[in-house]
């Protein structure tokens, strides 16, 4: 695709990747992704931030006219969906220097091997002039990486956040359309990758919000011509207290574990709980991640498998205690055969969560009637505790 005009000096590049399924080897990408790179130009300084994964290149320079004086390569973000193709930039135009802040320098010499000379770094707050444009660097830890920040252009009040108020679409729009579907990505995109920083990202806000913003330009997805859009809807995930809601991934066997987690779920609702289900055995872990951004209660359904929890479970749990949401209780549903220590597993795999452990359901075999009932005291539990913490 050709370079698109945002204003009469800034200009967005990069590559739309439709075909993409898997980020990092883990996170799925259901919509596909694109890779956005910027061109300013101003009076005196031409400048590109951020770049594309190295394998689209060739897409990013033939955007590029051959005899641009290109002055800066700005990175953001050292990841390589965005530094990629940095090496190839600075090929095409040696006369360029990157910059960045310290620890992106550092990274980018360990993970591209950029020669240290070719390096400006530049602190929090410091600006950039490039005749008639001025662009501020406004530090941004930990969205995604501790090295991350963002650009704020002065004179046309746009603020390039690189992953920051993403989100992983393949579209032709420049700018927001779908507001739905944009706001669903980018909360897969924040639940994933930015959920585990909530106070760190609190702060990057009411930093970015000292700037009056025209345009928020995120590496990913398509631009926010209505920046209060997708900064109300980051601060709601953030701030907001977590929902009525519980949230159940499982697995079943053998049927054992599908009965009670059915049953639960009945009781549960029957009670003014919500739930959303997942079954791990084919579930989008995407759905889940954003699902566990407003939950109130995990619930978690295995069987025992070789003394432990199934593995499907385990790595959900894995998943679930490295992100951090902000439910505040936890329990286990399941069957075991001889024995094991399901629970005792589970819950060693889950330090990172400030939850309340409710007593666990475990059946001998298939389900009888006083685990049922056990079901239903756990139900009436998560209720009575829901109420008590005021979840909407
Ligand atoms: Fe889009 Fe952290 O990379």
């Amino acid at each position: 695709m050709d370079a698109r005009r945002i204003t009469d000096k800034v200009s967005l590049l990069g590559y739309v990747d439709w075909d993409a399924r898997l980020f990092d080897s883990l996170i799925p990408l259901p919509d596909g992704t694109s890779y956005n790179s910027f061109l300013i130009k101003g009076s005196e300084k031409n400048v590109i931030i951020d770049s594309v994964e190295a394998e689209y290149s060739a897409e990013l320079l033939s955007q590029l006219d051959d005899d641009l004086k290109l002055d800066y390569i700005i990175s953001l973000h050292a990841e390589q969906d965005h530094s990629g193709s940095i090496p190839m930039l600075i090929e095409k135009y040696p006369g360029a220097k990157v910059i960045t802040n310290p620890k992106g320098k550092e990274l980018l010499i360990s993970l591209l091997n950029i020669k240290e000379d070719k390096f400006i770094t530049v602190e929090d707050g410091e600006e950039l002039s490039l005749g008639d444009k001025t662009l501020e660097f406004i530090y941004t830890p930990w969205v995604h990486w501790p090295e991350t920040m963002s650009a704020y252009l002065k004179e046309d009040k746009i603020l390039f956040s690189c992953d920051f108020f993403g989100s992983h679409i393949a579209t032709t729009d420049l700018y927001v359309t779908d507001e739905g579907r944009v706001y669903e990505a980018a909360k897969r995109y924040f639940a994933e990758i930015m959920m585990p920083f909530n106070k760190i990202i609190i702060k990057n806000i009411a930093k970015i919000l000292t700037k009056e913003i025209s345009i928020i330009a995120p590496s990913h997805g398509p631009l926010y011509p209505k920046p209060s859009f997708i900064i109300d809807a980051y601060k709601d995930w953030l701030e907001s207290p977590a929902k009525n809601m519980v949230v159940l991934p499982y697995i079943s066997m053998h049927g054992s574990t599908k009965l009670m987690v059915d049953y639960l779920v009945t009781s549960l609702v029957k009670k003014g709980v919500a739930v959303q289900l997942y079954n791990l055995a084919v579930t989008d872990i995407g759905k889940l991640a954003i699902d566990l951004v407003d939950a109130g209660t995990i619930v978690i359904g295995t069987p025992t498998v070789l003394s432990g929890p199934h593995p499907n479970v385990a790595y959900g749990a894995f998943l679930a205690n490295a992100l951090r949401p902000k439910a505040k209780f936890i329990s286990i549903v399941g069957s075991y055969g001889w024995g094991g220590k399901a629970v005792e597993v589970l819950a060693g795999m889950l330090p990172n969560l400030k939850v309340e452990i409710i007593a666990p359901v475990l059946a001998k075999g298939v389900p009888l009637k006083s685990d049922f009932e056990a079901l239903d005291i756990l139900a009436e539990e998560i209720a009575k505790k829901h109420i008590e913490q005021g979840f909407l």
